[in-house]
C-alpha cells in the first residue's frame, strides 16, 4: 500500500488523525443542508454474488442458537434510569442528586467533554446504523418485524444500543458542562447526513465492518470511563464501563459472524476483510456537522487521539486481534485473490504503527493548537 494513501485515508476518514496534523491537511466541503454531506469514494451497491444469499439462508439455524443468545432479555438488560438521579423522590432530594452530579463533573476538563459528547453524538445516530444493516442483501430485515434469526439480531442489537445514546445525553444533560442545543443540532444534522461506510449491500463486508467498529467503540468507551475515574467523577466511569461492556458482547456476535463466514467461504470471507481493510474503517460518525465547524469530525478525531481515547495504536490493536481471533494468519484453502488479501491484512497492523510513528515525529515538531468547539459554548482546547 502507498504509505500517502494511507496518510490521506488516516487524517481524513479515521477517528485518530494524526497529532496537529490531520485536521489541516484535510478539507471537506461543508454539508450545506443535513443531505448534502460530501461522499468520500463512489458508491458501489450489490457487490455479492446473488447465489451467496444461500450461504446467509443455510446459516440461519446457527444464527439462531449462536448469535441470538448474545443478545441480553430486557429484563436482565440495565437501563439508563438507573444511572441517573432520581426524578421521583422528593424535590428537594432530586435537586441534591443533581447537584453531586454537577459537583463530581465540574471537575473534568474541557476536552474530556468534547470527547464524550462525541461519542454521544455517534451512539446517537443510531437510526443510521439499523438502516446500514438492513441495507445488507441476505440479513435485512423485510418486513420490520420479520421473525428471520437475522433480522431478530439486528432489532435486538439495536434496541440495546438504544440505551447508550440516552444515558449519556441525560448525563450530558443535566452535567450542564455542554451546549445541548448545538449537541442536538449536530445529532440531527449527523442523522440527516447518514454514513458512507463503503459495505455496498455485502453482509460478508457489513459484519467485517460491525466486528471492527464495536471493538473500537469498546475501546472508546473503556476510555472515556478510566480517564473519568481518574477525574474524579466514579459514576460516569461506572456508565461509560457500562456501556463498554454492551460493545465487547456485541463485538462478539460480529466477530462470531465473520468467524462462521470464514469457516464456510474462506476465500470469500478473506477477500471482504482486505477489501474492508483497505477501504479503511470509517468511524460511524464521520459525516458529523454542528452547522459551524466544517471539520468537526477531524477535530473531534485530534481530541480523542490526543487524549488517549482512541488512537491509531486503537486501531492497529483492533485489527491485530482481529486478525488472532480468526486465525488469518493460518488460513489456508485460499485462492490467489483470497491469498493476496491474507498477506495484505496480516501485514498492515505493523505498516500503520509505522506510519503513525513518523506522524508522531512530525507532530512533535509542530507547535499545539487551539480549537474551539460549539458544544463547549464556543470554549477552545488544544488539538
Ligand atoms: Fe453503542
Ligand atoms: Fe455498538
Amino acid at each position: 500500500m502507498q504509505s500517502s494513501a494511507f496518510t490521506h485515508i488516516a487524517t481524513a476518514q479515521l477517528a485518530w488523525a494524526p497529532r496537529g496534523g490531520g485536521a489541516a491537511a484535510t478539507r471537506r466541503v461543508p454539508p450545506s443542508s443535513a443531505v448534502a454531506a460530501p461522499l468520500r469514494h463512489r458508491q458501489i451497491t450489490h457487490s455479492m454474488p446473488p447465489e451467496k444469499v444461500e450461504v446467509f439462508k443455510s446459516l440461519e439455524s446457527w444464527a439462531s442458537k449462536s448469535v441470538l443468545p448474545l443478545l441480553k432479555p430486557v429484563d436482565k438488560c440495565w437501563q439508563p434510569t438507573e444511572f441517573l438521579p432520581d426524578p421521583t423522590r422528593p424535590i428537594s432530594d432530586f435537586m441534591d442528586e443533581v447537584r453531586v452530579l454537577r459537583d463530581r463533573a465540574s471537575e473534568l476538563p474541557d476536552e474530556y467533554f468534547v470527547v464524550l459528547v462525541g461519542d454521544m453524538i455517534t451512539e446517537d445516530a443510531l437510526p443510521t446504523y439499523q438502516t446500514m444493516i438492513n441495507t445488507l442483501d441476505g440479513v435485512r430485515d423485510e418486513t420490520g418485524a420479520s421473525p428471520n434469526p437475522w433480522a431478530s439480531w439486528t432489532r435486538g442489537w439495536t434496541a440495546e444500543e438504544n440505551r447508550h445514546g440516552d444515558l449519556l445525553r441525560t448525563y450530558l444533560y443535566l452535567s450542564g458542562r455542554v451546549d445541548m442545543l448545538m449537541i442536538e443540532r449536530t445529532v440531527q444534522y449527523l442523522i440527516g447526513a447518514g454514513m458512507d461506510p463503503g459495505t455496498e449491500n455485502n453482509p460478508y463486508l457489513g459484519f467485517v465492518y460491525t466486528s471492527f467498529q464495536e471493538r473500537a467503540t469498546a475501546v472508546s468507551h473503556g476510555n472515556t470511563a478510566r480517564l473519568a475515574k481518574e477525574g474524579g467523577d466514579p459514576v460516569l466511569a461506572q456508565i461509560c464501563g457500562t456501556i463498554a461492556a454492551d460493545e465487547k458482547r456485541h463485538e462478539n456476535a460480529y466477530a462470531r459472524i465473520v468467524e462462521k463466514l470464514l469457516e464456510v467461504d474462506p476465500n470469500g470471507a478473506m477477500i471482504a476483510v482486505g477489501d474492508m481493510m483497505r477501504k479503511k474503517i470509517t468511524m460511524p460518525a464521520h459525516l458529523m456537522y454542528d452547522g459551524q465547524d466544517p471539520h468537526l469530525f477531524e477535530h473531534f478525531s485530534a481530541v480523542a487521539q490526543r487524549m488517549g481515547v482512541y488512537t491509531a495504536d486503537d486501531y492497529a490493536d483492533i485489527l491485530e486481534f482481529l486478525i488472532g481471533r480468526w486465525r488469518l494468519e493460518k488460513l489456508d484453502g485460499l485462492k490467489g485473490d483470497g491469498r493476496q488479501a491474507q498477506e495484505f491484512v496480516c501485514g498492515l497492523p505493523q505498516r500503520i504503527r509505522k506510519l503513525q510513528e513518523r506522524a508522531d515525529e512530525r507532530a512533535k515538531k509542530m507547535k499545539p493548537k487551539g480549537q474551539r468547539f460549539s458544544w463547549i459554548f464556543n470554549r477552545e482546547v488544544v488539538v
